[in-house]
């Protein structure tokens, strides 16, 4: 009889783990990667500082399954920065780009980068490269969190509440210390991926709650850049990648227009250079979304804050680039957009090592 209870009670907490655990994983699974089917990466877990340190034996001490940390450190990753840094500084110097790789430290510059006093450290955020984590790292290092996965979604962008402070809320001064002395650094991917993330995210089937992208700005870009539309089907068919495409790739001057009528750049879409401006800030790494699970281990210890704070662990596939993907977003879109395209964002391709693709343009 006292073996029924047991049984009974050990099924019943078992029940309720799993739907605790149930629960937190679809909360979870909104972020800021682009790629929103397989975020189950971000699932949750207690603190895998903590986690790694104290050896609980299964079955003694249930409680929902820790998350796996990223792997450790890699040696040879030192030297993968300082050459990606050469690269940069070099590509920086190449005249025959210059006219495309300089930019002002804007105030719209200094608006992208944020601040983590307590550590030194500056980050660079350029969107649709999961910059959600890393705020959410930065939040965690100014001390009011003790761990990402306590950090609220809704807080990590509500930049009234956070703490998080933008470079340009600073004075002159302040600004140029903080420059000349921080850490600092910024992420990027392969600049046609991550305008196709941007697409999907903005445009696609399942926007976020977002809905000025699908309502004000698709139907400019569509009246101005498609072929041939009717007035009425403009909402109804949405953004095609090819409009968006003859969007972006399109002289400075008309191309700016649209954006007054936007009301500001879209930072989405803006390119890497426009954003962080990395030939006039001298940043200290910069890490690759395709390598991010050897870049953010990486970044955490070149920052010294190693141990403090841990990157969320996820499969490395998931940020690969995908060649089949690039290209079937691309087929059908004629050479000569394609061309465009490139011409307005080689810099981006030039500066971080990105090959040019050629199986588009040729
Ligand atoms: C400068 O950039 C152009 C265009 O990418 C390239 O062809 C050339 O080799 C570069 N020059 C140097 C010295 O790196
Ligand atoms: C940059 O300069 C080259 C010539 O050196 C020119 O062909 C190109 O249009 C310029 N690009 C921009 C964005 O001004
Ligand atoms: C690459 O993209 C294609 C098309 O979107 C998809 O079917 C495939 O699963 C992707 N491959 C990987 C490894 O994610």
């Amino acid at each position: 009889m006292r073996h029924h209870w047991l049984l009974l009670g050990v099924c019943g907490w078992a029940l309720l783990i799993l739907v605790f655990v149930g629960k937190f994983i679809t909360f979870r699974s909104v972020d800021d990667y682009g790629d929103r089917g397989v975020q189950s990466w971000t699932g949750p877990g207690p603190n895998p500082v903590k986690a790694a340190a104290v050896d609980v034996p299964e079955n003694q001490n249930p409680k929902p399954p820790d998350r796996p940390t990223l792997p450790p450190l890699d040696p040879e990753w030192h030297s993968v920065n300082e050459k990606r840094i050469e690269l940069l500084t070099s590509m920086c110097r190449n005249s025959s780009i210059n006219n495309l790789t300089h930019v002002s430290i804007s105030k719209f510059v200094l608006d992208r980068i944020f601040v983590c006093d307590k550590h030194k450290i500056l980050f660079c955020q350029t969107p649709k490269v999961g910059n959600t984590q890393w705020k959410k790292v930065l939040i965690v290092l100014n001390g009011q969190f003790p761990t990402v996965d306590d950090v609220p979604e809704e807080l990590v962008h509500a930049h009234d509440r956070n703490g998080l402070h933008r470079l340009s809320s600073l004075t002159p001064q302040e600004i140029s210390h903080r420059l000349n002395t921080y850490f600092k650094f910024l992420i990027v991917r392969d600049p046609f991926e991550r305008l196709i993330s941007a697409f999907k995210d903005k445009f696609g089937q399942n926007p976020r709650d977002e809905p000025w992208y699908k309502r004000d700005i698709a139907p400019v870009i569509i009246r101005k850049y498609r072929k041939s539309h009717q007035d009425g089907e403009v909402t109804a068919s949405g953004l095609h990648f090819e409009d968006f495409v003859r969007y972006l790739g399109d002289v400075a001057l008309r191309r700016r227009r649209m954006d007054q009528q936007f009301g500001a750049p879209i930072i989405h879409w803006v390119t890497y250079t426009e954003l962080c401006a990395p030939c006039e800030i001298q940043y200290s790494v910069v890490g690759h979304h395709e390598t991010l699970e050897k870049d953010a281990p990486y970044i955490l210890h070149a920052a010294g804050v190693e141990g403090l704070v841990s990157y969320p662990s996820f499969p490395p596939d998931i940020t690969r680039y995908n060649r089949t993907k690039v290209e079937q977003y691309f087929s059908g879109i004629s050479k000569q957009d394609i061309r465009r395209l490139f011409a307005r964002y080689q810099s981006d391709f030039h500066l971080f090592g990105y090959p040019r693709p050629d199986f588009l343009l040729n």
